[in-house]
């Protein structure tokens, strides 16, 4: 099969690493990828949000299956445009990627489901806005409605952060059009945890569990990055939970979509709160989560591809995912400033280690300078990932190879699962 992955960072890499294993595997394309995946795909200089491009060349060369990463293009109508060109793909249309791409349309459409998620109104000026907000007293949680990079929900603890933040979302249109509408909802509290699941328009299969750490500090500290790390099994919802989540959640978005006339086909992820009163739904996302596919990947057993390709058609099959036993972990290297401004630039060294089939340096934020060299191109640049018996292995492993890399103004966080191993509760 020829296979095209859309996307450059780290869960692209970790896709393509998995991917190249298959024995079903022909040619494996990769656009635009980055200089870790140039060493398993051919890479393309096309952006991952220029659907137009993508289109014509899945059309040109044949590609029998694309595999879309990030959620711009899914949102932008990518699966449309290769499902018109006849082009098998992996990943939901314009339409039902609304569960990720309108907070609103994802509001909306658990409220018709009874699927559980925090209590919410919506508002379109800072005046409806601040009237909502009061309902609900302190913390309050303000949502741009559109995509925002993740950066655009906002938490003010009291009025004067209420302010700040009803400002930065309708007077300084920090969010632009992705603010034109907000979500105003109830604070929920407990611990977070990401459920992953593939569906093929019909039925949901399942990743084992994974949890990832948001903030850019120790101890859960400081602004909200896309992820500092990651690990597998969360320690924090265990199998049997996350199966009757699986069905009594998972499977009635499946449902509700395609009674709606949209199947979904792609990967649904579910960021839960898991509160006092039962698993509560903080957002859907259409894609795999950044950093959580990478230690998902590791811990896959089987094949891929199969899977994801059974997923296109429409129909599973008899196509199941299968899991190692152990656990997986990955801690994201970061470039000093992020989540702000990264310093970009610096040449990365310790890159050529061998990581052997239980490792993997993966690569999100990188590039070539002109001579060649691997050097500093984001705020996320690299995760090493690793594979152990049980999570503190794993994350002992993940660790070693995140100390062998260096460049000046590396950041990272040391305590990823430290939480979970102390309180004893990894499954
Ligand atoms: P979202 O993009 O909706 O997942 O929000 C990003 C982060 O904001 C989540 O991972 C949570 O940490 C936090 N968050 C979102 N909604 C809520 C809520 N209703 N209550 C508490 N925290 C929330
Ligand atoms: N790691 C969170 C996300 O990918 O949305």
């Amino acid at each position: 099969m020829k296979v095209l992955v859309v996307g450059g960072g780290g869960r692209e890499h970790s896709l393509c690493w998995k991917l190249s294993q298959s024995p079903m595997l022909g040619q494996l394309y990769c656009a635009p990828g980055n200089p870790g995946i140039e060493a398993i795909a051919q890479t393309f200089a096309i952006a991952a949000d220029d659907v137009l491009a993508l289109a014509s060349f899945a059309a040109d060369e044949g590609v029998d299956l694309t595999v879309v990463g990030p959620e711009v293009p899914l949102t932008l109508g990518l699966a449309d445009s290769l499902a018109a060109a006849g082009r098998p793909v992996f990943g939901p249309g314009r339409h039902a990627a609304q569960l990720e791409g309108s907070k609103i349309f994802a509001k909306e459409f658990m409220l018709r489901h009874a699927i559980p998620t925090a209590a919410f109104e919506i508002a379109e000026s800072i005046d409806e806005a601040r009237r909502a907000a009061s309902r609900f007293g302190f913390p309050v949680v303000l949502k741009a409605d559109g995509l925002a990079a993740g950066k655009g929900v906002l938490i003010p603890r009291d009025e004067t952060e209420l302010e700040e933040a009803l400002s930065a979302l309708f007077t300084e249109r920090r969010f632009g059009s992705s603010a034109d509408r907000v979500v105003i909802e109830e604070c929920l509290e407990g611990e977070e945890v990401s459920l992953i699941a593939v569906s093929d328009g019909r039925r949901v299969q399942r990743f084992t569990t994974a949890k990832d750490y948001k903030r850019i500090g120790e101890g859960d500290t400081g602004p909200n990055t896309g992820g500092m790390g990651a690990h597998s099994p969360s320690g924090v919802l265990d199998e049997r939970a996350a199966a009757k989540l699986e069905a009594d959640l998972l499977q009635v978005v499946l449902d509700g979509m395609r009674a709606e006339g949209h199947p979904f086909v792609g990967v649904l992820y579910a960021g839960l709160m898991l509160t006092a009163d039962g698993p509560r739904v903080l957002e859907f996302n259409v894609r795999f989560g950044d950093p959580e596919c990478q230690p998902l990947m590791l811990r896959l057993a089987g094949d891929l591809l199969p899977v994801l390709a059974a997923a296109a058609a429409g129909d599973f099959g008899e196509e199941r995912l299968a899991f190692d036993e152990g656990a997986a972990a990955c801690i994201v290297l970061a470039s000093e400033g992020y989540p702000g401004a990264p310093a970009k630039g610096a040449e990365i060294e310790g890159l050529e280690v061998d990581t052997g089939l239980d490792t993997a340096l993966f690569h999100a934020g990188t590039t070539r300078s002109e001579d060649g060299a691997v050097v500093v191109a984001g705020g996320r640049v690299l995760n090493a990932c690793a594979r152990g018996a049980h999570l503190e292995e794993a994350l002992a492993a993940a660790y070693e190879l995140a100390d062998r890399v260096h460049w000046p103004g590396k950041v990272l966080r040391r305590d990823i699962g430290r939480r979970v191993l102390e309180g004893g509760t990894a499954e």
